[in-house]
């Protein structure tokens, strides 16, 4: 099939302004918007930039909006989206070049939540122990790849960066809801700060932009009632 793709393309030193370049390419429906962006940069125009690196949905590098919806290139399929398809960078982060955006107010967040296992204790002789029900509590939320398809689809994040993000919060409950980890109380505290849990007002866009199937905003409800009743039951 024929594809036109119409590409977001801005180089802040040489361009006053973004612009879009439309490409035709000859495309199979089962190729990959990845596979497109990569045939523009191998035959059309190799000044073209965008991240990728596993290609295969698993390093969360290329997040982009393609026609208008947060995906990551190399699981969105040209048949999912016809012969026209509009591929833009995420918002909400400064455009670097092209699709690229500056991901570092989205790291500075995630880093903000402790998002590492926390426990004193001399280290036992064999593995901490674990029930396998324990270990279901936060099984939803270890698949994050921190593509940022969440953060950057939520209206209160493009309000402020400052805010923690759907990311940021999933990467806590995380931790928070792992019974061997000893940094609940710590990461509860900055969730409550004024930046934190209570700037999501369940818009959802989240949950639905997240490619790994996160249940993101239910994530977030935990967070929330654990501040409210003190319990993390
Ligand atoms: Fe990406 Fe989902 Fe993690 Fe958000 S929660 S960063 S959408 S994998
Ligand atoms: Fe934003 Fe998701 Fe909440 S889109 S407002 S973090 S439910
Ligand atoms: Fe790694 Fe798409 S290139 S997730």
């Amino acid at each position: 099939m024929q594809v036109t793709i119409k590409v977001f393309r801005y180089n802040p030193e040489k361009d006053k302004k973004p612009h879009y370049e439309t490409y035709q390419l000859e495309a199979d429906p089962t190729d990959r918007v990845l596979d497109l962006l990569e045939k523009v940069k191998g035959y059309k125009d190799g000044t073209l930039s965008f991240r990728r690196s596993c290609a295969h949905g698993v390093c969360g590098s290329d997040a982009m909006r393609i026609n208008g919806s947060n995906k990551l290139a190399c699981k969105a399929l040209v048949h999912d989206f016809g012969a026209k398809i509009t591929v833009e960078p995420i918002l909400g982060l400064r455009v670097i070049k092209d699709l690229i955006v500056d991901m570092e107010p989205f790291f500075d967040n995630f880093r903000k939540v402790l998002p590492y296992f926390i426990n004193d204790d001399p280290a036992p002789e064999k593995e901490r122990y674990q029930s396998q029900e324990d270990r279901e509590r936060f099984d939803d939320t270890t698949k994050c790849i921190l593509c940022a398809a969440c953060t950057t689809s939520c209206p209160s994040f493009w309000a402020s960066d400052e805010y923690l993000g759907p990311s940021a919060i999933v990467n806590a409950h995380r931790f928070i809801f792992d019974s061997r980890d000893q940094g609940a109380a710590q990461r509860l505290k900055i969730m409550n700060e004024i930046m934190g849990v209570s700037r999501c007002h369940t818009v959802f866009n989240c949950t639905l932009a997240c490619p790994r199937e996160i249940q993101i905003t239910k994530a977030i409800g935990e967070v929330k009632k654990a501040l409210m009743t003190g319990s993390l039951e």
